[in-house]
């Protein structure tokens, strides 16, 4: 049945920055995760410490394709200059309203995240082995190694960490993904230690009623949920209402999507989600006007309109 509550896990400044081809400066970043926990959102992930030769868009600077070649072609000292997870982080620590993880690929982003104060990690798997590759250049199979070594690290620091499973419905490449690689991914990830599951429909190609293929909704939770303990949160908002899954991840303005998933056609926007939400009887504990303040102002640093509906719908009255 529906929830009484749904926690909004805020990916936007992270997940949503990464893919907009335009980058903004580290103060427009810090800026727009102010106001996104000064709207209440509990959870907003920061950045990432990923290889910035990886996701440029995490460099400080105005960004276009020169960007990239330039970072291939000078090096890590200028790489090292470039990225500002650091910055961001260490910006935004001492904001106690919300949780602000950062995700971590392996040990060196964990140590390096850690350093600059998180307080909260995410490690992000993959349901598709051609996904792996090209996110995280690894097999399945030796993600978990890696992600084994940064569990086993935030465990002794008593740093909770988020799993990502990515392309849980379909893969670009790989086509339908089965239910049963998913939950055998999310139970690997569970057993590690990921006190929550957030499963990606990466490409966006599941709906409420429909797989990608040939089961319903329902019986596809059924599957994967069958495998693993404790798991939440596809990124299709309709799903939450009709499954009760409690937690949803989803992007101020719409922002996003990956860099390493041809197709990715963005994230379901917060505004549109608080929004349903909030006509439901859901409690977010979101304010709503605050959220599209927040949409507005990165809107305006990226140059683009809000991927939002309710935005849009709401510029309009
Ligand atoms: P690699 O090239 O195989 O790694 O990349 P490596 O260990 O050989 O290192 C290569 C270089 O990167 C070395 O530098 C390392 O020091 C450096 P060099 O010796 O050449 O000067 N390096 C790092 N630098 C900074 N921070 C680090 C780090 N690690 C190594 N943590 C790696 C492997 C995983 C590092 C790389 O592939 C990577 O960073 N991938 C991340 C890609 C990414 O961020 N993708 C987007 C996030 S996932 C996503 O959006 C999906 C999700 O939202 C859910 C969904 O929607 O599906 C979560």
């Amino acid at each position: 049945g529906m929830p009484k509550n749904v926690k909004i896990v805020e990916v936007g400044p992270r997940d949503g920055l990464q893919n907009e081809k335009n980058t903004v400066s580290t103060s427009v970043k810090v800026e727009l995760i102010k106001k996104l926990v000064s709207s209440g959102l509990s959870v907003v992930e920061a950045t990432s410490f990923v290889s910035p030769k990886w996701v440029p868009q995490l460099a400080n600077c105005e960004n276009d394709f020169m960007v990239l070649e330039f970072i291939f072609s000078w090096g890590d000292t200028l790489v090292k200059l470039l990225a500002d997870a650091k910055d961001v982080m260490e910006a935004v620590r001492s904001l106690e309203a919300a949780r602000l993880p950062v995700l971590t690929p392996n040990l060196k982003g964990f140590e390096a995240a850690i350093a600059a104060g998180a307080k909260d990690v995410a490690i992000f798997a993959s349901a598709s082995e051609s996904f792996s590759r090209s996110n995280i250049n690894c097999s399945i199979e030796e993600s978990f190694i890696r992600y084994r070594a940064v569990t086993q690290a935030a465990r002794k620091l008593s740093i909770p960490v988020r799993g990502y499973v990515s392309c849980v419905v379909g893969c670009p490449v790989e086509g339908a993904i089965p239910p049963s690689k998913v939950a055998y991914v999310a139970k690997e990830l569970h057993d590690m230690g990921c006190f929550e599951i957030s499963l990606g429909d990466t490409i966006g190609v599941g709906t409420p009623a429909y797989d990608g293929g040939k089961k319903s909704c329902k019986l596809w939770w059924t599957e994967v949920a069958g495998g693993v303990v404790e798991m939440r949160t596809p990124r299709w908002t309709e799903v939450v209402a009709m499954l009760g899954i409690s937690i949803v991840d989803s992007s101020v303005a719409g922002l996003g999507g990956c860099p390493y998933a041809k197709g990715a056609s963005g994230n379901v926007a917060t505004e549109d989600v608080v929004y349903m939400l909030n006509g439901l009887g859901v409690k977010t504990n979101v304010d709503l006007g605050k959220l599209l303040l927040a949409g507005d102002y990165i809107s305006k640093h990226l140059g683009r309109p809000s991927g939002s509906k309710t935005a849009t719908a709401l510029s309009r009255v």
